[in-house]
């Protein structure tokens, strides 16, 4: 595989199929990066160090240090020693400083990807050819006595680099670390823009733009979850960067919980671009002999646009990140009760639900928030995870047997993270809720969290979790999360580990996860919070699927899926045809296009089958066949995006080609009607240019290299909100 080392030069390069990145040791000890882009087979690269070399260089250097510290492209930079621009590390002593010089000191190749205790982390694939190979670069502060273990890690089958840093106490007094990234690079600007993705509540990953000028641009969470208002991903691209030319630079952090990523452009034309845990409010206590490792960042450069960075990171997260059974195959199809009966429902509603919905090919019941204590609104009981028999009559696995009696499987909610003020649990426990002594807990949505930091209470959340679906045949479990973290204290920490709090709270929610899927390992998991809230790689290590908006209005969703397809795959993004008018935001549309957008994704229905129309009912099959016939191209094939409503005001298109080329599925959303325009040239991506491919739908036959260059015509749709689906297959 890629990774060597120069001895002469003393330059490592990391080779993709695609790809190369370059680091060289300056003065026999300082770590510098020195490229990233294209894959070149020389490292001849010693002049990209811009220091000089020999004595005279070195002398330079020295004299004027702090110029130095200040420009050098550090692989890893650390706060203290002349570096003013942001540092990768910060790092306290006993005595109260913060200087740290990182020296090389060696390195490790290793022919596999090490997994990260208790985190999610991407790992070498099952198949042939999917193999892995780690880089550990080893620096050091004697004085501190500590270590930095810089890790890179490549499979063979991706352009992708992962990075991700481990701290080791090697000295004798405690060490404090206040910001510990996981991944920096350094890079000379290019007339860089800056995405990003960004929201809010049922409008999650907006796609955001703009160019990047000198000083910081910050994305961040700091709500204890990776957030509906900022995504922890970040991309550079050159000015004029399409969806299939441009040169794109990406991270993407495997973490769900509080994040920083930043793009610093400095007085010398340098980026820094970084990522890694918030440092604010963070600090760590490292003992002697105590080592810290942080999450994973995902690095993407792709010379050929976005398309490429999409298709690199849809490609690595199916093959070295999701680990579900489930990840390739065809999800039951769902009908959950929320937005059809929110908390007023009992065991007779729901069977009728699922007896009416079985009849339309319809798989599973979930049966959503509502169903313990005395759950009739969101001002109460949870935490209390026993079944309300008042509601259910006869109890859970009455009400499963009866779902399954009717042929479908049964599914169920939970948020095993909260603990409502009115619950019996807070009553018994009051101190289980994160708080601070002496102050009032902050209530969000009429919630408070629980301290999962504490491993007694991890414990307990996840056995009366686990009971509940012990108790009967429970398939599918929806893991919500509806308010983000505030008040951070716990009475398990002492004044000096409060720091670490927020980590420690992620680290108790992955465990969780972890151990659902060890005990339940046929359970199909889907995360949720509040919607789309913790959409990220961090959540997809557990779950192959994450509910990705509360918001199913088709229109809205067309930006919130564009923005959530471009970097995961579409087989992870949960969507389902809603009520109409649209419960979030009260558009009326055709529930054809309802359909088609929620074709893009795991598809399913929130809604009450009992009261659609006959007609309505006839069209729920045919999308339910559709389902069935799509799904395993959509699941598994090459996503593209052919035009944006975002950008255009006016339509959206996307498309999925077999892996094959054999067959394409093309979506088309008219949002607006335009008079006297006829048609729209849709040009198609990815299918062989030799062939021939004929339109299901017409028996209309174009070669395939017209539908790419000169496009299809789609004729134009009447009436705002329609949409079409074109199936080609090649002749
Ligand atoms: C969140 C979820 C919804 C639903 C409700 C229930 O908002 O995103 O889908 O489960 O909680 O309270």
């Amino acid at each position: 595989m890629g990774i060597r080392f120069d001895e002469k030069n003393k330059i490592f390069q990391i080779n993709t199929p695609n790809t190369t990145y370059l680091m060289g040791i300056a003065q026999g000890k300082y770590l510098g990066h020195l490229y990233y882009g294209k894959r070149m087979e020389s490292c001849d690269g010693v002049y990209l160090m811009r220091t000089g070399t020999g004595e005279a260089a070195e002398h330079s250097c020295r004299r004027d240090k702090v110029g130095f510290m200040d420009s050098f492209y550090f692989e890893y930079p650390a706060w203290g020693v002349g570096d003013y621009r942001e540092p990768g590390l910060r790092v306290r002593d006993e005595g109260g400083h913060r200087v740290c010089e990182l020296h090389y000191e060696g390195y490790e190749i290793m022919e596999s990807k090490p997994a990260l205790s208790g985190m999610p982390a991407t790992f070498a694939g099952r198949e042939p050819g999917q193999g892995a190979q780690t880089l550990i670069i080893t620096l050091k502060d004697a004085v501190l006595g500590l270590k930095i273990l810089l890790k890179y890690s490549i499979f063979e089958d991706s352009d992708a680099l992962i990075r991700s840093v481990e701290a080791v106490n090697d000295g004798e007094g405690k060490l404090y670390l206040e910001k510990i990234l996981s991944a920096c690079l350094d890079m000379d600007n290019d007339g860089f823009d800056l995405i990003t993705l960004h929201g809010c509540w049922a409008r999650e990953r907006h796609i955001a733009s703009r160019k990047v000028t000198e000083g910081k641009h910050t994305v961040s969470s700091l709500r204890g979850e990776s957030s509906d208002q900022m995504k922890p991903f970040m991309a550079l691209a050159t000015d004029g960067t399409s969806q299939k030319s441009g040169d794109v630079y990406a991270m993407n952090f495997v973490y769900s919980g509080n994040f920083v990523a930043e793009t610093q452009l400095d007085y010398q034309e340098g980026v820094r671009m970084s990522m890694g845990l918030h440092p604010d409010g963070f600090e760590w206590v490292l003992e002697p002999g105590a080592k810290f490792e942080t999450p994973e960042v995902v690095l993407v450069y792709s010379d050929q646009g976005l398309g490429k960075m999409t298709h690199t990171f849809h490609e690595l997260y199916k093959n070295h990140l999701i680990r579900s059974k489930y990840l390739h195959s065809k999800r039951p199809i769902p009908i959950n009760n929320w937005e059809a009966t929110y908390f007023d429902f009992d065991d007779d509603k729901l069977v009728a639900i699922a007896k009416e919905a079985k009849k339309l090919g319809v798989e599973m019941l979930v049966m959503d928030d509502g169903w313990f204590g005395k759950r009739n609104n969101d001002e109460c009981a949870l935490g209390d995870w026993q079944v309300n028999e008042e509601k259910l009559k006869g109890g859970l696995k009455s009400l499963v047997d009866r779902v399954n009696a009717e042929g479908m499987k049964f599914g169920i909610w939970f948020e095993p993270e909260m603990i409502s003020p009115d619950s019996d649990l807070y009553r018994a426990h009051p101190d289980w809720a994160i708080q601070v002594p002496g102050r009032e807990i902050t209530m969000g949505r009429c919630q408070y969290v629980l301290d999962l930091t504490r491993q007694e209470i991890v414990d307990y959340a996840y056995e009366t979790v686990a009971k509940v679906i012990r108790s009967a045949n429970i398939e599918y479990v929806k893991w919500d999360m509806n308010r983000p973290l505030a008040d951070l204290g716990s009475f398990g920490l002492d004044s000096a580990h409060m720091g670490e709090f927020s980590h420690r709270y992620m680290l108790g929610v992955y465990q969780m996860q972890e151990r659902l899927l060890a005990e339940f390992p046929d359970l199909l998991l889907e995360n949720c919070s509040g919607g789309g809230g913790r959409f990220d790689p961090g959540m997809l290590y557990y779950s192959p699927q994450i509910w990705t908006s509360d918001d199913m209005d088709p229109v809205e969703r067309l930006s919130i899926q564009e923005g959530t397809a471009l970097i995961y795959p579409l087989s992870t993004m949960g969507a389902h045809i809603c009520v109409c008018p649209n419960h979030s935001v009260g558009r009326v549309t055709p529930m054809e296009t309802r359909a088609h957008v929620a074709l893009a994704g795991t598809f399913g229905y929130e809604l009450d089958v009992t009261k659609l129309s006959e007609e309505e009912k006839a069209k729920a099959v045919v999308f339910n066949e559709e389902y069935h016939k799509y799904n395993d191209l959509v699941r598994e094939g090459d996503y593209y995006r052919i035009a944006s409503y975002r950008e255009n005001n006016l339509y959206d298109c996307w498309q999925v080609v077999s892996r094959d080329r054999t067959e394409c599925l093309v979506t088309y959303v008219q949002v607006r009607f335009e008079t006297q325009k006829k048609s729209r040239r849709l040009k198609l991506c990815g299918l062989d240019p030799k062939a021939a491919y004929r339109l299901e739908e017409t028996g209309a036959v174009y070669a395939g290299e017209m539908l790419m260059n000169a496009g299809f015509l789609q004729d134009m749709i009447f009436g705002d909100y329609g949409s079409r689906l074109l199936h080609f297959i090649k002749e």
